[in-house]
Formats: C-alpha cells, sequence, structure tokens
C-alpha cells in the first residue's frame, strides 16, 4: 500500500476513552453483554449484517445495508472517529449499535440494529452509545434520526428528543438532539446495566462473536411473518 497517499486518503481520528463493558439483563431474565469492538470484528459483524439487506420490513434493508457501509468505512479508514458497540448473549451477537463523533461537543447517532427481537435489545444498545457519548466522551448532544417507525417510537418518543434546523448525516432527514440534560432525565428509566461484567460471561464474550445462521437471523427479524422480500 502506498502509505504517503492513503495517509491523505485517511480521515484524521482522535483518542477515546474506551467503554466499559456492562451486563444487562433482559425481561427473559437473559444476559446480554454490551461491549465496545475493534476495527478487527468488522469482517465477523459484517456476516450478521448482510441477510439483513434484503428483509424489507420495519426498515431492515436500509439500515442494514447503511450500516453495512459505515462498517466498511470504518474497516478501512474512510470514515472519522466511528465506534460500534455490540450485544452478546452466550457468545451470540444479538445487536449492533455505532455512532461517530462530529466534534468535541456532538455526536452523530449512525444504527442501531437488533437480530433478536421482543427484548428491546435494540432499546437497549441504543441508550449504551448514548451513555457512552454522554457520561464517557462527555459530548453536550448526540444528534439522532430515524428510519423507522419503531426506531422513531424508540428514540424520539420514548426519550421526547428535541427537533432541530437542518440535515442529519444519514440522507439528510430531519435531525433530533439528545442533549445531556435529557440525557440524564431518562437514565434511571431507560439507561440498564451492570458494571463489572462477571469474568465467566466476559470471556464467553470476548472468545468470539458468535453468528447465527443467515436462516436463523432472517426468522428471528421476521418472527411469525417469514415475509422475506
Ligand atoms: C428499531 C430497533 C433497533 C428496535 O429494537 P428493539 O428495541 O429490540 O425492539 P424490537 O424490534 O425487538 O421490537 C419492536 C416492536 O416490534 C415487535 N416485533 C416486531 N417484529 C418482531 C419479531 N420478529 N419478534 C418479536 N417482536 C417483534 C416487538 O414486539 C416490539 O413491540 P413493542 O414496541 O410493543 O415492544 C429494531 O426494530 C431494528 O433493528 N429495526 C430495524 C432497523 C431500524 O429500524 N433501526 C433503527 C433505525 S432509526
Amino acid at each position: 500500500m502506498d502509505m504517503e497517499v492513503e495517509s491523505y486518503l485517511r480521515p484524521p481520528e482522535i483518542e477515546k476513552p474506551p467503554y466499559p463493558a456492562k451486563v444487562v439483563t433482559l425481561a427473559t431474565g437473559g444476559k446480554m453483554v454490551v461491549r465496545q469492538v475493534d476495527r478487527d470484528a468488522v469482517p465477523t459483524l459484517l456476516r450478521a449484517i448482510k441477510p439483513t439487506v434484503e428483509i424489507a420490513r420495519d426498515y431492515y434493508d436500509v439500515v442494514g445495508a447503511r450500516l453495512y457501509a459505515e462498517l466498511i468505512g470504518w474497516y478501512r479508514y474512510r470514515v472519522r472517529d466511528e465506534f460500534c458497540l455490540v450485544g452478546q448473549i452466550d457468545g451470540l451477537l444479538v445487536g449492533i449499535v455505532n455512532s461517530r463523533s462530529y466534534s468535541p461537543h456532538t455526536d452523530i447517532s449512525l444504527h442501531t440494529l437488533a437480530i433478536e427481537r421482543g427484548l428491546r435489545i435494540g432499546a437497549h444498545l441504543f441508550a449504551s452509545k448514548m451513555e457512552y457519548s454522554i457520561e464517557y466522551l462527555g459530548r453536550d448532544e448526540v444528534l439522532i434520526t430515524a428510519e423507522s417507525p419503531i426506531g422513531f417510537r424508540r428514540w424520539m418518543i420514548e426519550y421526547g428528543l428535541e427537533k432541530r434546523e437542518g440535515q442529519h448525516e444519514l440522507g439528510g432527514a430531519t435531525p433530533y438532539a439528545l442533549t445531556r440534560e435529557m440525557y440524564f432525565k431518562n437514565k434511571a428509566r431507560l439507561v440498564a446495566g451492570e458494571r463489572p461484567v462477571p469474568k465467566e460471561i466476559m470471556e464467553i464474550a470476548e472468545r468470539e462473536i458468535k453468528i447465527a445462521s443467515e436462516r436463523d437471523i432472517r426468522e428471528k427479524i421476521l418472527g411469525a411473518a417469514r415475509e422475506i422480500q
């Protein structure tokens, strides 16, 4: 690789304190580890996202295709200051979230994708990335948009987000803000999880990111409907 040209192509990157892993107890009693992953996890995550780009239901196709592109962009050093958190139950990947930092004051929420459904896994992962931006990166606000009615209900309504002027970087859609003040107002109700993660649970999560088969991913997302499009 010509590193001189590459140095022009790579956007600059800021140092970030890490997101400390946590464990969320789901309504079923299942334990979901939420942890940050590095670039080297991307090829594995892409295997789980790939089947979603053919599922139109609940806008998995739009979100899956965009998330796929964002993660490749990050893997190949073409996106600035992106971070990615994953949810795992017994090592199995059940959801992915990503964001990127726009400035020391503002993060931009990119995507939330739940592979296991009906347990508010997406809601817990979204709350985790807000927690990272506000509490650990010290941002004043996060700019958010929604591509699906479920997303709109989960973020704009549940958090009471503030509508802003201008365009979100996801297709120019209307941006909404989660401010530091709104985050702390909603924290007790919406941000779950305990730290530290017990050693034996963390070891299983870190040993391998297990990916369900393509068929299982489709079935989990579609549930009873099975309307693969
Ligand atoms: C938005 C999203 C992250 C929310 O994840 P979540 O909090 O885990 O919520 P779920 O998707 O499991 O469930 C949402 C609702 O649909 C229902 N549902 C839909 N399909 C389901 C299925 N196959 N199995 C179980 N429940 C299902 C749930 O019961 C739930 O109802 P509720 O709101 O009354 O609790 C997730 O729906 C998702 O990944 N959607 C596609 C991508 C997307 O829209 N991302 C957000 C962009 S703004």
